[in-house]
């Protein structure tokens, strides 16, 4: 079954608006439009509203990097998604630095995914055990919990089109990604939760991406993973250079996938 291929390059706390705008210049000029390949940049709050005049709209989509769950109200600080509705395609939601350092739990996630979901902003779900959670075997029942919690306000036809990214905490600012293996086993047990909550023919849409130190070398082992339908990208992703080889690598891989059907 062949998923449009996604690639997100996360920007998280980096880049001053000006900084910004010269990557997203750089990048209009070297990343290639690709069929079945979708390229969405996420830049901070600050940086959405002027990148959204830069973008090259035929190659790019924008997402937000998080988002409020209640649309409007006295919650100084907070930008909500209903905010950003007609500013970004995707929002990434519950990426594990937001649920480590701002501490947002299974329910705040789920919060934010209906959010997203309500407000017509596609949900790219960060999901990933941590080191430690590895260490004691509770990769799955992590994942279960992470993946059950995060969908359970949401409709068959809602799940179709979120993006669920896998992103095992230890592999995210390390030397090199989770090996394959362990990338096969998490997606198809993602697959899985999917499969037994909402059948198979939302099991098939729904996309599923991997993240967590993702450099051009490595694109086409993680893509050859069964059931990988992109990546979301974090350091490569500030160089222009390497995440427009990525978007090449994986626009390789959607080929010589297509050619294999
Ligand atoms: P990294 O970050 O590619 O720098 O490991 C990935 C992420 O946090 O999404």
């Amino acid at each position: 079954m062949s998923r449009v291929k996604l690639v997100v390059a996360n920007w998280k706390m980096y880049l001053s608006v000006h900084e910004s705008s010269l990557l997203v210049n750089r990048l209009n000029k070297t990343v290639k439009v690709h069929r079945g390949v979708e390229v969405v940049l996420s830049p901070s709050y600050l940086s959405l509203q002027p990148i959204s005049q830069e973008i090259d709209r035929r190659k790019f989509r924008l997402a937000a990097q998080d988002g409020y769950f209640i649309d409007e109200g006295a919650y100084t600080g907070a930008v909500s998604l209903s905010q950003m509705r007609d500013l970004v395609h995707y929002a990434i939601i519950g990426h594990s630095e937001r649920r480590r350092y701002f501490h947002e739990s299974l329910d705040e996630v789920r919060d934010k995914v209906a959010a997203a979901v309500r407000n017509g902003i596609v949900p790219i779900l960060c999901v990933g055990e941590t080191k430690e959670e590895r260490a004691q075997r509770e990769t799955k029942q992590v994942l279960h919990d992470q993946v059950v919690t995060a969908l359970a306000n949401l409709t068959s036809q809602d799940v179709e089109n979120i993006v669920i990214a896998y992103e095992p905490v230890w592999a995210i600012g390390a030397d090199q990604p989770a090996p394959p293996d362990a990338i096969a086993e998490a997606i198809s047990w993602i697959r899985f939760q999917v499969r037994e909550l909402y059948g198979q023919a939302t099991e098939e849409a729904v996309r599923l991406l991997y993240g967590g130190s993702d450099e051009p070398e490595y694109v086409a082992a993680i893509m050859e993973v069964n059931g990988v339908d992109g990546l979301l990208v974090g350091r490569a992703s500030l160089n222009y250079e390497r995440f427009s080889d990525i978007v090449t690598g994986v626009h390789l891989a959607a080929l010589s996938e297509s050619k294999v059907e």
